[in-house]
């Protein structure tokens, strides 16, 4: 039967394949173009690329800002696709940049801020000093689980004066936690990530898996409000917080085998895909409620990474998952989304909403957005040609 299976999704996937426009040796060349252009225009190792201000200039961060690992990430997978060892030591450099927030207690971040850089460096060097700097900061990220609560918290406060606010965004650090278990051996890490997911799978997402984006908990786990905070409204559905939810589903699967997490990353892969609002080049609305506004080209590429992962496990739709993660990496090749060298600040990609309800970062390139947009290139490389996603 797994072999009958096997056998299908191949052939499914061969024929798609086949009618793929996506040239991922082009756009990797491209991409080290444009960040030899970024690393030109960083010799500062504490000012990390975020994204682009209104007056069209640079917008930089700091290190404890939560997409501060994106670039060393980012740096690491065209490493990992051209093997030229000048990348692998601008990666290193932007990783070990990172180190400090290992202790930083203050944020739910540490799985996007350590586990992207120094995770893709440690897999692809085994570094020892990397494992340890990961060790550390999984302890510190773990500091933030209450027991009583069930859940990782997410922000100090929200507002209306709730204490213990956990977004929907959080599902993405437990990657790095399920990594911390397998390398220390301490079940903690396993065990708590159960319980976030189950707690957040429980409470966080509609009847139609829909999630919303803040959850605020009471000292003993149970629900005083849902909330948005990027999100257009309380009921809507914020693309990007769907795309965290989707990718966060299917690394429970991956990592517990429990095939209700496969059911729901599914039910919340259907929930994106078949919405009428979704463009036909299924590059969202920065939220699925407003059609006609700025498109979020951070959320199609989260979500084209995690499509093509749970296209891996077969199942009825594995075909269409596949097929819809190819066109979402398709359309952000082309000029509509993808910027011209040299342009663009020197981000590969164009047209992301980071916040628009706070008026912040609308219409924008992001990092993340690039960062997920070669990770998704490279699995669909490692899919292509046979091989095992990484
Ligand atoms: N984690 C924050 C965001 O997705 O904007």
């Amino acid at each position: 039967m797994k072999k009958t299976l096997i056998v299908c999704f191949s052939i499914l996937t061969f024929s798609a394949f086949c009618q793929s426009k996506l040239d991922v040796k082009k756009e990797f060349d491209l991409a080290a173009k444009q960040y030899e252009g970024m690393l030109a225009s960083h010799p500062d190792l504490t000012q990390f690329p975020q994204s682009t201000l209104p007056n069209g200039s640079p917008r930089n961060m700091k290190s404890d800002w939560w997409c501060s690992g994106f670039f060393g990430g980012s740096l690491w997978y065209i490493y990992q696709y051209n093997h030229d060892p000048k990348w692998k030591e601008a990666a290193d450099k932007w990783t070990m940049a990172v180190e400090k927030e290992k202790f930083n207690t203050r944020t739910h971040d540490l799985g996007f801020m350590l586990y992207c850089p120094f995770g893709n460096g440690y897999r692809l060097t085994k570094k020892p000093e990397y494992k340890d700097i990961m060790l550390t900061g999984a302890k510190s990220l773990a500091t933030r689980f209450d027991p009583k609560v069930g859940l990782i918290k997410s922000w100090e406060s929200f507002a209306g004066g709730y204490k213990y606010p956990v977004i929907i965004d959080n599902m993405m650090n437990l990657e790095f936690l399920f990594w911390a278990a397998k390398e220390s051996g301490n079940k903690d890490f396993y065990n708590l990530s159960v319980t976030h997911a189950d707690n957040t799978m429980k409470n966080h997402y509609r009847p139609d898996f829909s999630s919303y984006h803040v959850l605020c908990y009471g000292p003993n786990g149970e629900v005083l409000a849902k909330k948005t905070h990027q999100g257009a409204a309380d009921e809507s559905a914020w693309a990007r917080g769907q795309s965290w939810g989707l990718y966060g589903y299917t690394v429970m699967y991956r990592e517990t085998k429990d095939k209700k997490y496969l059911d729901f990353a599914r039910n919340i892969a259907n929930f994106y895909l078949n919405n009428p609002n979704l463009p036909a080049d299924k590059v969202p609305y920065w939220d699925f409620s407003k059609v006609g506004e700025e498109r979020d080209a951070s959320a199609a590429a989260i979500c084209a990474s995690a499509l093509l992962e749970l296209s891996t496990y077969g199942g009825k739709d594995a075909k269409k998952f596949y097929d819809s993660a190819v066109k979402m990496l398709e359309s952000l090749s082309t000029p509509a989304y993808k910027a011209e060298l040299g342009k663009n600040n020197y981000f590969i990609l164009m047209h992301s909403t980071g916040h628009k309800p706070g008026n912040s970062e609308i219409d924008v390139p992001l990092v993340y957005a690039d960062y997920y947009y070669l990770e998704g290139l490279l699995r669909y490389d490692a899919l292509k040609n046979k091989k095992k996603l990484f």
